[in-house]
């Protein structure tokens, strides 16, 4: 029943635009076209909650939606997008430096990986960073329906090898927005963080 509730254009106006600090907030954080915004959609078995496309950079806002009075889901900026301008990137790693330092509710990370290329340098800094900020994290290996089982696996395996470090702290599940492959497990675990 997850809802739009507000945008937040740039870090001067965030915390004008975002709603109190309090509740439980979750959100989906990786680089661009990692399928953060389709996830969203598929999670909250919306088509268009989130605005999904083709063309990286597409979510250039913090977009919030309510699933509740007290739990919202956040869809962040992707990161790592080569082909925007310096000034604008600088921008939104600035408001999501911001959002993820200074969000009191933020209560646990999901961090996406297109399963073919995952663990980037901003992937592995995003999640030591959560770690650090004793933030669960769920690393959501994307578009899994792009592999068959057998590289599907191998792969989920490896990244769970690189991060086991991280304990607990760090939960690896493969997902496709396109199949609805990892729903179940990925809505459990963010059933747990929304009730504390
Ligand atoms: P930004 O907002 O630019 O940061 O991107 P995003 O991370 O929100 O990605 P988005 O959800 O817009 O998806 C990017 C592209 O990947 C779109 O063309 C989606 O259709 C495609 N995509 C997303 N999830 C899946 C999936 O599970 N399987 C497949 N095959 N394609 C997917
Ligand atoms: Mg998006």
């Amino acid at each position: 029943q997850a809802k739009f509730l507000i945008s937040a254009p740039d870090i001067a106006h965030l915390n004008e635009h975002l709603p109190g600090d309090v509740g439980v907030e979750i959100a989906f954080a990786g680089r661009s076209n990692a399928g953060k915004s389709s996830a969203l959609n598929q999670l909250t078995e919306q088509k268009s909650l989130a605005r999904t496309s083709k063309t990286p950079g597409r979510t250039q806002l913090i977009n919030v939606f309510a699933l509740d009075e007290h739990r919202r889901l956040v869809d962040l900026p992707g990161y790592g997008f080569a082909q925007v301008p310096l000034a604008l990137k600088k921008k939104w790693q600035q408001a999501l430096g911001q959002y993820l330092q200074e969000r009191e509710c933020l209560s646990g990370l999901v961090v996406l990986m297109d399963i073919r290329h995952p663990l980037k340098d901003l992937d592995v800094q995003m999640i030591e960073w959560a770690v650090d900020s004793q933030i669960p994290v769920l690393a959501l290996l994307t578009k899994c329906d792009k592999l068959a089982q057998s590289a599907r696996m191998k792969m989920v395996n490896e990244v769970r090898k690189a991060l086991a470090d991280f304990g607990d702290a760090v939960k690896v599940e493969p997902f496709s927005s396109l199949k609805g492959t990892g729903k179940p497990k990925v809505l459990g675990i963010l059933n747990e963080w929304c009730h504390p």
